[in-house]
């Protein structure tokens, strides 16, 4: 392939502008063409291409969100769509496609490559929810901007002896929450991948936690579980223990990337633009065991990775 094409879509992740990066020095070290096309598959539609080189990946390593702009596009969802975006792809002479995003986004490039423009999906999201890869781009800098917020609401959950409910993001997925329970001393997380009692998972640790000296709590609920403002009230009313509901939002989105997020987008941007270089498509890029590998779209979709249930317990354990 002489040159490729590269977008962001679905919702933007920490570390995108390092995959991005990645993906046009690699290709232009192999001697490729490159073009940024912005705003994802709506920019591909409508034709909103970019010719990159070296320098128009400056500065961009170390910046949260995408600088190519991401965008969920409906049209995109129905074969005239697919085909248009085809066409508009071969006009410009582009031979190859790497899409930065999600499941929804490796649907799309599925159809792409199935339409006869070879596609190469790179997992970014904060929501660690794609099953063929141990990790997503952006899940680490989201964990640690969780971390740096939920460390500072104990802060004033510890002055004032109270409880504080914080939801996290992560759409049907619980690893956010799981993870920063973990590593911020929280006494529960309550994920979708896990049912929950509310008298024997919420109430009794808070209970509990009082009589052995406990002066604040911490309850973390991923969003996939919702509902922490009628959680709080309800912690409230049934131990009397003042309680606060945080919903964290779209902070857990931005800043600037983790250097494991770094590293790890820069490798799969290296490894999507060598396949292809080598003319293969229908593909996503993931890491497995800290090694970087790739699988059918398909099947990497139809993959599924369950929580440990050590990480699912160890909150509550570690808690005590
Ligand atoms: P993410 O990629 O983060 O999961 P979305 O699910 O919003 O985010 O998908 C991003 C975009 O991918 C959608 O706006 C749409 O353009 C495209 N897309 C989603 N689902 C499909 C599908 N089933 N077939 C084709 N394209 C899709
Ligand atoms: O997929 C990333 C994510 O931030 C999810 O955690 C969340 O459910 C969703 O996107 C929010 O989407 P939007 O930015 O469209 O509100």
């Amino acid at each position: 392939m002489n040159k490729i094409g590269v977008l962001t879509s679905g919702g933007d992740a920490p570390g995108m502008n390092a995959a991005i990066r990645s993906v046009v020095r690699m290709a232009l070290t192999k001697g490729m063409e490159v073009f940024g096309i912005r705003k994802g598959y709506a920019g591909l539609l409508n034709g909103m291409f970019v010719e990159m080189n070296a320098r128009s990946v400056s500065d961009i390593l170390h910046r949260g969100g995408t600088v190519l702009q991401s965008s969920r596009c409906p049209e995109f969802c129905e074969r005239d769509g697919v085909k248009k975006a085809v066409e508009v792809a071969r006009r410009m002479g582009i031979e190859g496609l790497v899409v930065i995003g999600g499941d929804g986004s490796f649907r799309g490039a599925r159809d792409l490559s199935l339409e006869g423009l070879p596609t190469v999906g790179i997992p970014g999201t904060i929501d660690n929810d794609i099953g063929c890869t141990d990790s997503t781009i952006g899940f680490d800098t989201a964990l640690n901007t969780v971390k740096d917020a939920i460390d500072k609401i104990r802060d004033t959950a510890q002055s004032h002896e109270r409880c504080s409910v914080i939801e996290v993001m992560g759409r049907g997925a619980g690893y956010i929450a799981a993870y920063v329970a973990v590593a911020c001393g929280a006494e529960a997380a309550i994920i979708p991948e896990k049912s929950f009692d509310f008298d024997q998972d919420i109430l009794q640790p808070i209970i509990e936690g009082k009589k052995r000296g406990k002066e604040n709590n911490l309850i973390v609920v991923a969003e996939g579980v919702g509902g922490s403002v009628e959680m709080a009230q309800r912690i409230e009313e049934a131990t009397g223990i003042e309680t606060r509901a945080t919903i964290l939002g779209h902070i857990q989105r931005g800043g600037s990337p983790t250097v494991t997020d770094r590293m790890l987008a820069s490798r799969m941007g290296m490894h999507a633009v060598q396949l292809l270089y080598e003319g293969i498509g229908n593909r996503i890029v993931a890491v497995k065991n800290n090694t970087i590998v790739d699988y059918d779209i398909l099947e990497g979709l139809a993959m599924k990775k369950s929580m440990h249930n050590d990480i699912m317990n160890m909150a509550s354990i570690l808690s005590l």
